[in-house]
């Protein structure tokens, strides 16, 4: 059954001998044209295409190229810069520039995004200067022995896509198409790579090239050995949530192979009335924290909110509230998602005195609390609570959160708490991630 499932799954996922020759034509003539442009400049630097899109691995309909402007490795960081623009300017007139940990270009070119990444030409990649000089690496590496094997990796991504956990973007923290591509090699097959990953146990190790350097410890879930440098983990960004998302995929799919593991059905919007039962039957309570999603990049942006959603649940919890679970969202705007198994206390709370051995401190607390009592070693007092519901606290305090650069910039214009079925407000596709986080049954 699962070989008649795998063929239909490709019929899906293959780029048609149409979109393979186009996708190649249009990797073709931005070289010549980047080679071209930089000749004239009379600069050092040649255009080299790599990611998916050069290994035959990437998946139907993909509109991104990824070509690297190789610079001499004395290149300044700022000239780097500077004339990859000037060659990205040479392909079309329609690009982005954008940084994440390293600056590219992103140009339309023929309906495609193609990503001009400028980096240093290396000797090999133990000398790189940045993260991305690695990249021409992994290519040369998995050109050499992906033959036969590309339906492998593209059946392989598009399971981890079915299963929520594809891209190694900090909004996923998932698996990048380069650790695919590794995982095939090292297990042969697409099946093969799913029955090991179904056995798969926190701190698994894969060195293909038996070259690990021993005295790195790599705290991560799953550690995969670059091929083209022993330093690095290729699953350094993978997420322990991930990591057993994925394990977890792969225990249903060796169960139960079915078309729904690498196409789930799209989430539902959660509808009021769905959403009023679910949480009344919970007898839990929502809060969503709302604000504008402040202008940043993905890979600034995701961390700030896990770093806001941190902030939040402690204060919650500083405070005697108990959030039962936490995400974050974000779309136009953003959201801090809470289901709150306490969000209302008594009038009072319990105020600590200090240790009857310390005498003199005593003496002090109680001038200012007469009414304080001896609770195991200390002085306590019952005080009126400051803050008795969630949402007053929140509305209170949000701000002085540590809510990361961006975030608490713009939670600090204007914020809004959405509280139960409100938060339906935020959109269909906000409706759609509260049935997930909510993990609501289907109808
Ligand atoms: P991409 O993110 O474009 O990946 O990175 P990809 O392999 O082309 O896969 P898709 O089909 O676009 O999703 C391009 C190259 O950057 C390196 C790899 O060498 C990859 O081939 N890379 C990227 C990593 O090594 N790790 C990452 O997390 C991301
Ligand atoms: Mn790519």
């Amino acid at each position: 059954l699962p070989d008649e499932l795998l063929t239909e799954v490709l019929a899906r996922i293959k780029p048609s001998i149409e979109e393979e020759r186009q996708m190649k034509s249009v990797a073709r003539e931005v070289i010549d044209k980047i080679d071209a442009a930089a000749c004239s400049a009379g600069l050092d630097v040649y255009a080299a295409h790599v990611g998916s899109t050069a290994r035959d691995t990437w998946l139907k309909g993909k509109k991104d190229i990824d070509i690297f402007l190789m610079f001499p490795p004395e290149t300044t960081r700022e000239k780097l810069e500077e004339d990859g623009l000037r060659l990205a300017r040479a392909i079309s007139p329609r690009f982005e520039e954008r940084y994440a940990e390293h600056p590219y270009i992103t140009a339309l070119y023929k309906g495609l995004d193609v990503d001009l990444v400028p980096c240093y030409h290396v000797e090999d990649a133990a000398h790189i200067q940045s993260a991305v000089d690695r990249s021409p690496f992994h290519n040369q590496y998995v050109l050499k022995r992906i033959d036969g094997l590309c339906d492998e990796v593209r059946l392989f991504k598009q399971f981890t896509r079915g299963a929520g956990v594809y891209g190694s973007e900090l909004r996923t923290q998932g698996f990048s198409g380069y650790l695919c591509e590794l995982l095939v090699l090292k297990y042969g097959s697409f099946m093969g790579v799913v029955e090991h990953g179904a056995g798969f146990r926190h701190g698994k190790v894969i060195d293909i090239e038996g070259h690990m350097d021993p005295s790195i410890e790599h705290p991560d879930p799953l550690i995969v050995i670059d091929p083209v440098d022993p330093k690095r983990n290729v699953a350094a960004a993978l997420s322990g949530q991930k990591f057993c998302e994925f394990v977890d995929a792969c225990r249903r799919f060796l169960k139960a192979p079915s078309i729904d593991s690498f196409f789930p059905p799209p989430a539902q919007p959660m509808k009021r009335g769905a959403l009023e039962g679910l949480l009344a039957s919970r007898g839990t309570k929502l809060i969503a924290i709302t604000f504008k999603t402040p202008e940043i990049v993905e890979d600034t942006l995701y961390p700030q909110l896990r770093k806001a959603e941190d902030s939040v649940v402690k204060m919650l919890e500083r405070h005697e509230f108990k959030a039962y679970r936490s995400d974050a969202w974000s779309n136009g705007s953003s959201a801090i998602v809470l289901e709150m198994l306490v969000w209302e206390l008594p009038a009072i709370e319990r105020h600590l005195g200090p240790p009857l051995d310390e005498r003199e401190h005593c003496e002090k607390f109680m001038e200012k609390y007469p009414e304080a009592y001896v609770m195991g070693c200390r002085y306590v007092v019952d005080i009126p609570r400051r803050y008795d519901t969630a949402v007053e606290l929140i509305r209170a305090r949000l701000t002085s959160c540590g809510l990361g650069k961006h975030v608490a910039a713009s939670a600090a214009e204007k914020f809004d708490l959405l509280i139960d079925e409100a938060a339906l407000d935020l959109g269909p596709e906000f409706a759609a991630f509260l049935g997930k986080f909510l993990h609501a049954p289907e109808r």
